[in-house]
């Protein structure tokens, strides 16, 4: 800057002075101006930064707000999912102590009806045992006591008869006792021989077999084909039960089959004893026959189910097959048989 002394200075220095003080000041704004135009360019730009800074510190915020609240949900759910998950754990146990009660249950009663069953086994075996022996007493109390009642009546009647001095009336009226004294003589025999045939313990059962289907042919005029093969003594329980067997069986076909022939088979293969009881007749035609010919349940009477239960007992195969052409009674029983 230009100094000078203001008393000796011409008024031409004094103008030049002052030019030049003016210069210098113009100078010195125009530098202020530069320099604030300098550092307003980065204080806009540090403004402009500060302001994203600011946007991006308060999106940041809003971010961290919002994972926030999301991390909440998330635990919210989570531990809602956790309790769901234990509800569902604790009625699974729960289903599973059912279960394992209802199978034990089960088990229990599986053991339960296996034992009655068991039960029932003994003691319908022991019940055909029962009828077969008091079959046999009455058969023998028949034919011992009122058939030989019913003889000596006929004798007597026989003597009466022969007296002298007696009406037409009387003597027809004794004729006529003594015939009916005879007739039933004979039912009551053949009574106590249906009930137990003497035949099957003395001879056995092909003979009492025989037996027993000529007196039914000629009962029933049914015509039976035998072809009985020479099987030998068997076990009493043998005998008897096959015996029933053929009984219940023709007795089925007179009653039932409408047929005028049948037919017996009796053999003895390997081990095992072998009984087929056929018929032609029409086999279960409109009552309960499933496919295949085997009858609905409940169709059965005791005839059949009272065979089946006899083969049973002695460990042997019992099938009755009802078909368009007639029925087939088949049993194997094991030759040895048990001794029941
Ligand atoms: N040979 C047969 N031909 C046709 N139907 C038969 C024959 N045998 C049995 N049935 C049928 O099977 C059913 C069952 O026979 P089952 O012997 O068990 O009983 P039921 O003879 O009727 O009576 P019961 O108890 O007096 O023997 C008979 O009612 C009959 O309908
Ligand atoms: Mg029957």
């Amino acid at each position: 800057m230009i100094s000078r002394n203001a008393a000796t200075d011409s008024p031409v220095d004094r103008e030049r002075d002052i030019l030049a003080r003016e210069e210098w000041l113009r100078h010195r704004e125009h530098a202020a101006l530069r320099a604030r135009e300098t550092w307003a360019q980065p204080a806009a730009d540090v403004e402009q930064l500060m302001n994203r800074m600011r946007e991006a510190n308060q999106r940041l915020i809003l971010a961290a707000v919002q994972a926030q609240s999301l991390s909440d949900e998330a635990h919210a759910e989570t531990t809602q999912a956790r309790a769901d998950l234990d509800h569902l754990m604790g009625l699974l146990r729960e289903a599973n102590e059912r279960l394992a009660s209802a199978a034990s249950r089960a088990e229990t009663l599986a053991t339960l009806a296996r034992h009655r069953q068991e039960e029932y086994r003994q003691l319908s075996g022991r019940l055909l045992t029962l009828q077969d022996e008091e079959r046999r007493r009455l058969a023998l109390d028949l034919h011992d006591s009122t058939g030989q009642r019913l003889a000596a009546l006929t004798m007597n009647l026989d003597i009466v008869v022969e007296a002298e001095g007696l009406s037409a009336a009387s003597r027809r009226a004794l004729a006529e006792s003594r015939s009916l004294a005879a007739l039933c003589s004979r039912e009551v025999r053949t009574l106590a021989y249906l009930l137990h045939p003497p035949l099957l313990d003395e001879a056995g059962l092909r003979s009492a077999v025989r037996w027993y289907a000529e007196g039914f042919s000629k009962r029933s005029g049914i015509d039976v084909a035998m072809d009985l093969g020479d099987v030998g003594r068997l076990p009493g329980s043998i005998e008897r039960a096959l015996f029933r067997v053929v009984q219940e069986s023709l007795t089925n076909i007179h009653r039932h089959a409408e047929t005028t022939t049948a037919s017996i088979r009796l053999t003895a293969v390997a081990k095992r004893i072998l009984l087929e009881i056929r018929d032609q007749g029409h086999g279960l035609p409109d009552r309960g026959t499933r496919a295949g010919g085997t009858p609905r349940a409940g169709t059965l009477g005791v005839g059949i189910q009272g065979m089946r239960e006899r083969i049973r007992q002695l460990d042997g195969s019992f099938a009755v097959a009802f078909t368009g052409r007639g029925t087939m009674v088949r049993v194997s029983v094991p030759r040895e048989g048990n001794t029941v």
